[in-house]
């Protein structure tokens, strides 16, 4: 709407200074022509007075008085309209460049999707994913080891793990061989303004928190289900859905009081929010009490006493290996060898045999290796790792305490909320979920 007013306004404004210009010179040019071609006549034959081209004189009287007065009548009325037009143009101009910029937007848009749909739905998926993709294992000496099923994360919650400059990135070079190098640094047929394209795409398609958080619960129940298959073959699937089940439950049961405590700790705060009037000030502040809260709730599961690090580390793992949405959610697509093909539960060597019998979990893909108390040397104190995993690395910014620390490429995500711009992207686990994954990081 705004849209089509500041277009309209622009047209009408530029319709009108069009016409005080060539209506007066139109005016003038058909006047002279009237004079010449039909006053002179009747002058013919008197050229010594007058050339039948040549108007009589104009007396002093007139010149001086009402012409003077008409001309100097004329500037004053330009200069007025003038003065009226140019700041009436000028408070048009924000909603001129804003409808541009929406303008702008859309197409980009518009085409980013077009080429998502052209070129990566059959990896990704439809919509912004998650799909897989075909890919031919070979081993070190380049044999052929199997055809595998590559999981292609979705991209409906890209813009919260990485910047828009990593995913640039990733698109202009692709990742581990499997996903195409597609920008022109890396040797792909896109132009710079198409890969832009798609990142402006992708920030159209983001998930809302509600359907990320049952995403990475729903998700975490699954490969709960499917790791307590895999100790016990003889559960069915519902035993198996129902005993995991059983195990989201009590991981509620151990953030019940801690949740109760860390409210009773902020209640006078709570109190005090819940009386503002209803908007944005007291959405703000509700927020930001949320977060604090699960801070607090964080710090207490990561405390060096906390009771209940069976099954605060047993829901780690499950963090960890979660495959919802391709595995998006969690680490071990990078972290796991084999884990994007599901080395151990599909892929086949020519033979019939499973590619790997096991996952070495955090031992290492295309993320390091996290086994061994790796993250316990490379952060001394949880809670600098906890921070790392919540936004992430950055290309050249070194991460973990001092004298231990490595410099960051940028693709390691991070799973906390993120801002860019006036674009707003929601968290993807919460801090006690990621006080959970660092809980289970440090006992591998
Ligand atoms: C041939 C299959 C294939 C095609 C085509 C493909 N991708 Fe990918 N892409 C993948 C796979 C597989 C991964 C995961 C790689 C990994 O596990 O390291 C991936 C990873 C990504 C990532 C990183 C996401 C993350 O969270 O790690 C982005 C972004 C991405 N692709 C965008 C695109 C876009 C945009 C297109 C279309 C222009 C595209 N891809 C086309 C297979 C593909
Ligand atoms: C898209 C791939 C990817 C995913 C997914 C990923 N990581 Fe990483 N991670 C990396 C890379 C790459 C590094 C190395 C740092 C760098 O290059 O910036 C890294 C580094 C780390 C480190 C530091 C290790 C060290 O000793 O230097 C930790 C801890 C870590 N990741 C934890 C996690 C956790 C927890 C998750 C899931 C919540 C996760 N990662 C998901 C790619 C990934």
């Amino acid at each position: 709407m705004s849209l089509l007013l500041a277009a309209s306004t622009q047209r009408t404004i530029g319709w009108v200074l069009a016409l005080l210009v060539t209506v007066p010179v139109i005016f003038l040019m058909a006047r002279r022509a009237f004079v010449i071609l039909f006053r002179a006549d009747p002058e013919v034959g008197s050229e010594v007075e007058l050339a039948p081209n040549r108007l009589p004189a104009v007396p002093d009287e007139v010149l001086e008085g009402t012409r003077l007065d008409r001309s100097l009548g004329a500037g004053l009325v330009t200069l007025a309209l003038i003065g009226v037009v140019l700041p009436l143009y000028w408070l048009g101009e924000p909603g001129r460049i804003d409808g541009a910029d929406a303008n702008y937007n859309r197409i980009f848009t518009d085409r980013g999707g077009e080429s998502y749909e052209e070129l990566c739905t059959a990896c990704h998926g439809p919509g912004g994913g998650p799909g897989a993709a075909q890919f031919t294992l070979t081993d070190a000496s380049g044999d052929f080891v199997s055809q595998v099923s590559w999981a292609a994360p979705a991209l409906n919650t890209v813009l919260t793990r990485f910047s828009e400059e990593e995913v640039t990135h990733v698109l202009n070079f692709g990742r581990n061989g499997v996903m195409p190098a597609w920008g022109g640094p890396g040797g792909g047929p896109l132009t710079e303004q198409q890969v832009n394209n798609l990142v402006v795409w992708m920030r159209s398609i983001q998930l809302d928190p509600d359907t990320i958080a049952a995403n990475v619960r729903n998700g975490a129940a699954e490969r709960k289900a499917a790791l307590l298959k895999e100790a016990d073959p003889s559960l069915s699937d519902e035993e198996a859905a129902a005993a995991a089940g059983a195990f989201m439950g009590e991981v509620d049961d151990m953030l019940a009081p801690l949740k109760a405590n860390a409210e009773a700790t902020l209640s006078a705060r709570i109190s005090g929010v819940e009386r503002l009037p209803e908007g944005e000030a007291r959405d703000r502040e509700l927020a930001k009490i949320e977060s604090q809260l699960e801070d607090f709730v964080a710090a207490d599961l990561l405390a060096e006493d906390f009771a209940d690090k069976d099954v605060l580390i047993a829901w780690g793992e499950v963090l960890f290996s979660n495959r919802a949405d391709a595995g998006v959610y969690g680490c071990a697509r990078c972290h796991t060898a084999g884990f994007s093909y599901q080395a151990v539960e599909q892929a086949e060597r020519v033979d019939g045999t499973p590619v790997q019998d096991s996952y070495d979990q955090g031992g290492g893909a295309f993320g390091p290796s996290l086994t061994g108390g790796a993250t316990v040397t490379r952060f001394i104190d949880p809670g600098q790792q906890q921070t790392f995993i919540t936004i992430g690395s950055q290309t050249g910014v070194s991460y973990g305490s001092a004298g231990r620390s490595s410099q960051g490429s940028g693709q390691m995500p991070g799973f906390g909320a993120r801002a860019e711009g006036d674009n707003e992207y929601n968290a993807l686990l919460s801090q006690p979920e990621i006080a959970a994954i660092v809980a289970y990081e440090r006992s591998l």
